[in-house]
């Protein structure tokens, strides 16, 4: 490896291709198995209409924002997050030590990698198993035994993970143009029309007003800190935030692409998929008389018999699942980037070199989770759920307070917007962000670890639902 302990540290060459492209590729990475996977297990679990609007609260009030932050900081320092973060604040006169909101993200974004790469892989395995027609007619216990079944065959699901990480390797190889954006902008297109197709059989032959019921009407009684906290943690997950990863993307934008508007179309099509994905498969499960709050098998044990006990059903499991392989694929090689480029800018590595080296790694860790399975859920809420809400404050924080006032207008254009942006990355974000990791961390450690808490925090966080 070449090292670079000067620091010295030049803006990013290489730009996207086109705004169309960038959108592409940002949407790409918002949109996956947090769409798909996550928020249908994660509504469900947590009663339905409630949820869902405290997750459109927490898209609009927290995840808007930063996303708009981390585009704006990539793109005015033109480098990797870690890198770019500590430039900007060198520049106003401030600690480089602050590269450690950056290295929050990189942790974040690598052990969600680790697992993404997984659940790809199992996501892969069912497009086969699709394909075979093996889902005809299946029972709740059978898909449960398939399920785990599947799962428990390591031999082939290190064959697929290795397939899957050595797609990603390459493609984010071939670099942010030929590769990244390249991907995108073939796979995306083709997955919303994909993703029509299946919602439209699934509102047509579904049960389509036990979905509507379920979804859209809230049911507040079952809300309390955790509710907020699994929204937070979901509106980060599936908007790619708090990673820094859209940092390292926004450092490969040209000045002619307006970051606001390209924000707002990104969260703005990563939740109507969000909601979309519930309209496809709620109707499909409530058809099949399962249980929506079936955690995280809902979409590998549930789908199978839901889509088996219909007509068609099989060439319809096969679209569905490879959509939403579509959808983790170019997330995944999003999550890939975010090393990718920092060894690339930082020691130099050849990208080809950096990402098959990437792919090595991520197969012995993937191996590590397919013999220990228990760690994918704990992983999972850690990173989505604690990391990524923390990122982000810290994001806030850093534009909100570390930066100069007006170090970002430039990069979001105009003033009135400025401002507003400017109030909520300084005030609500840190404040609503704070208080719900602060009580959502105790709530879940009373109700799922079954931890005492004193009476007074008792009486803010609600009792304990474990014993
Ligand atoms: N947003 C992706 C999804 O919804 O599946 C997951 C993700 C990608 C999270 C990239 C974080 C990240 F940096």
């Amino acid at each position: 490896m070449v090292g670079n302990p000067s620091g010295d540290i030049s803006r990013k060459s290489d730009t996207w291709g086109s705004r169309f492209g960038f959108i592409m590729a940002a949407v790409g990475s918002s949109v996956g198995l947090g769409n798909f996977w996550r928020f249908p297990y994660t509504a469900g679990e947590n009663g339905g209409g409630a949820f869902i609007l405290i997750y459109l609260l927490c898209v609009v009030a927290i995840g808007l924002p930063v996303l708009m932050g981390e585009y704006a900081l990539g793109r005015k320092a033109g480098m990797s997050s870690v890198e770019g973060i500590q430039s900007l604040a060198r520049n106003a006169g401030k600690s480089e030590n602050w590269g450690i909101i950056g290295w929050v993200g990189v942790f974040a974004s690598t052990f969600i990698v680790s697992f993404y790469m997984v659940i790809s892989a199992w996501i892969l395995a069912f497009v086969l198993q699709a394909i075979g027609g093996n889902f005809a007619g299946i029972t709740p216990e059978q898909s449960g035994q398939n399920f785990g079944e599947t799962i428990s065959n390591r031999g082939n699901i290190m064959g697929l993970l290795l397939v899957f990480l050595i797609a990603n390797a390459v493609i984010v190889g071939r670099g942010v143009k030929g590769g990244i954006e390249k991907a995108a902008t073939i796979l995306m297109p083709a997955f919303f029309i994909m993703l029509l197709g299946v919602v439209a059989f699934a509102v047509t032959t579904g049960d389509l007003k036990q979905t509507v019921s379920f979804l859209l009407s809230p049911d507040w009684s079952a809300v309390n800190f955790s509710t907020f906290l699994a929204a937070l943690g979901q509106a980060c997950f599936s908007l790619s935030v708090g990673s820094v990863l859209m940092v390292t993307y926004g450092s490969y934008l040209s000045r002619d692409t307006n970051i606001p508007r390209s924000s707002f179309i990104v969260a703005g099509a990563d939740t109507m998929v969000a909601i979309i994905a519930g309209f496809a498969i709620f109707p499909i499960v409530f058809q099949a008389g399962l249980d929506p709050a079936g955690g995280p098998g809902l979409f590998f044990v549930s789908l199978p018999v839901a889509f088996g006990s219909i007509p068609g059903g099989n060439i319809i499991a096969m679209v569905f699942f490879s959509l939403a392989l579509f959808a983790a694929f170019t997330s995944s090689i999003s999550l890939y980037e975010v090393s990718v480029s920092w060894l690339e800018e930082r020691h130099g590595v050849h990208r080809m070199g950096a990402s098959m080296g990437m792919a090595f790694i991520l197969f012995v860790v993937g191996v590590a989770y397919i013999y220990s399975g228990d760690y994918l859920d704990f992983v999972d809420f850690l990173t989505g759920n604690i990391l990524l809400p923390l990122g982000a404050l810290f994001i806030a924080i850093f534009i909100g307070w570390v930066l100069p006032k007006l170090d970002m207008l430039e990069e979001i254009e105009d003033q009135k917007l400025h401002a507003v942006w400017y109030t909520a990355l300084r005030w609500f974000v840190p404040v609503f962000v704070g208080i719900i990791l602060f009580f959502g961390i105790f709530d879940g450690l009373q109700d799922t670890f079954g931890v005492q808490m004193p009476a007074f925090m008792e009486s803010l966080i609600g009792s304990n639902k474990s014993v």
